[in-house]
């Protein structure tokens, strides 16, 4: 059970390391750097997709699950980072996309070129209404989810970009496909899966409208026309699948939905071990509402035996510091963000550059590369301002990731905050992972009374304090594990400190 209190980092694979200077990251730079992850001190990794794909969707529009694109290397090189990671210690996950394939697949190319192709059934082809689309569902990059295929008259699903074809789940061939995949890689040493789009795989049949937030949020919450129980069976299929080999091999949900205790259906014993709780990243910088998403989410994991995991940054979302004000204050109160994350009990994911404290990038349009960006008209800034590579030392212009240009251009304040100038330095938001990661307590966790702009509970004998946004506290009196900030005066707003009480 060793991921019920793991720390997982999550790799943008095209950002991390380029170690053949293409100005594009690659499994062989993030092997040549494993040895930074174990130092820093998290248990595992997340690759995000290595596999052939187009990238209309940055490899979230895969051609072939079981082969790595060439552009990051090759399954040789993919087995030695397996393999060295395992030797360090570092456990490593995959990005499983079974909600859709590229426009590309074979499968696809072949249903597109006959309606009567048995591919065809793999996908979700549906007749028009009215001259226009089956019904009213929308993509989540804008626009309807629906994209006529002119030479059938039919119309077929994208929930993402058209790109992006969805399969369709109630197809047993599709369902015995991806066990197929899940061997693949399980037989090849992988611990586990981040599965995409956990919730969405069915689809309701009946293609009911969906019952959408309005106004829209921001992210995408969809639950009337995905959220299927038949997703429940299919995943506990995959677990007992997964429990035949040795080594507790795991999967994680991209189960994006607000409703926690919808979440947690889909952890219960026999299903899937984790499920991303994207809840406290949409939060303000705000205690009471940071406090009650803690305790919504705890008391919905563990009702059904399962553990919280707690994100604050991903590959699809504005930068913590950035969302949390931006500029010194932004980055102080992602700092102290830190040390709450990683002292919740359960599961934390961190997002590479986290541990810098790197803020969002603002790109000029020209340069941006995102769907999200494109499908949108340009309405929504998509997310590349999280994907600039990250900066490992401060020599321009790639700043280590690459001996030439990065895919994207880096800023000059990369320099600063790159590995190699925040390592040693006592102050840098670097080294404050390092110390965090190194003490994070993991004790039984109780809330504590504080003052109102605070979140203070205990995990046995380690106190965290949050100091949000109230007049400087007086610390628990104790040993000072790790700060944030300085407290030689008190907690000030905007830090968390770790004390030791007992
Ligand atoms: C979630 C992934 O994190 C995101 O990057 C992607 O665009 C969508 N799923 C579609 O695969």
């Amino acid at each position: 059970m060793w991921w019920r209190n793991a720390v997982f980092y999550e790799i943008y694979v095209r950002s991390f390391a380029d170690s053949d200077g293409d100005g594009l990251g690659d499994l062989a730079g993030i092997r040549s750097r494993l040895g930074y992850l174990r130092d820093l001190g998290v248990d595992a990794i997340w690759l995000t997709p290595f596999y052939p794909s187009p990238d209309a969707d940055h490899g979230y529009d895969v051609v072939d699950h079981t082969g790595v694109d060439p552009r990051f290397g090759t399954l040789a090189d993919f087995d030695a980072l397996l393999a060295d990671a395992h030797t360090l210690g570092l456990r490593v996950l995959v990005d499983l996309v079974p909600n859709h394939t590229s426009e590309e697949h074979a499968r696809f190319r072949n249903a597109l070129s006959d309606p009567d192709h048995p591919d065809r059934r793999r996908y979700l082809f549906r007749p028009g209404r009215d001259g226009g689309p089956p019904n009213g569902w929308t993509s989540a990059f804008g626009g309807s989810a629906w994209q006529l295929d002119p030479r059938s008259g039919e119309y077929y699903l994208h929930l993402f970009a058209p790109e992006q074809p969805d399969l369709d789940w109630h197809n047993e061939t599709v369902q015995r496909d991806f066990e197929q995949v899940l061997r693949f890689w399980l037989d090849r040493g992988v611990d586990g899966f981040r599965i995409d789009v956990a919730q969405g795989l069915f689809k309701d049949q009946s293609l009911a409208e969906m019952e959408e937030p309005d106004p829209p949020t921001w992210h995408a919450d969809w639950v009337t026309a995905v959220n299927q129980p038949e997703l429940h069976p299919l995943y506990r299929r995959w677990r007992r699948l997964a429990d035949g080999y040795e080594d507790d091999r795991i999967f994680v949900g991209e189960i994006v939905l607000e409703n926690q205790e919808r979440v947690a259906d889909y952890v219960r014993a026999d299903e899937l071990q984790l499920a991303f709780n994207l809840a406290l990243l949409w939060d303000e910088w705000d205690a009471a509402a940071m406090r009650a998403t803690i305790d919504r989410s705890h008391t919905a994991m563990t009702a059904v035996g399962a553990v919280p995991t707690w994100v604050l940054e991903n590959h699809d979302v504005p930068r913590a510091a950035t969302r949390y004000g931006g500029g010194a204050e932004g980055r102080r109160r992602a700092r102290a963000a830190a040390l709450l994350l990683l002292a919740l009990p359960g599961g934390v994911f961190l997002y590479q550059g986290q541990e810098l404290g790197l803020e969002e990038v603002e790109l000029p349009d020209e340069l941006r590369q995102d769907p999200l960006f494109f499908h949108s008209g340009g309405a929504r800034k998509g997310r590349d301002g999280c994907r600039v590579p990250i900066p490992w030392t401060t020599t321009r212009p790639g700043f280590g990731f690459t001996p030439s240009e990065p895919w994207l251009p880096m800023p000059e304040e990369f320099g600063p905050r790159s590995v190699g100038a925040q390592t040693e330095d006592p102050a840098s938001t670097l080294e404050l992972h390092r110390s965090a990661l190194a003490h994070r307590p993991t004790g039984a966790f109780e809330w504590l009374d504080g003052p109102s702009g605070t979140v203070v509970f205990r995990r046995s004998d380690v106190v965290c304090v949050v100091n949000v946004d109230a007049p400087a506290l007086e610390l628990p009196s104790g040993d000072l594990l790790v700060a944030s900030e300085s407290v030689a005066d008190g907690l000030p707003p905007a830090t968390a400190a770790w004390v030791r009480t007992r």
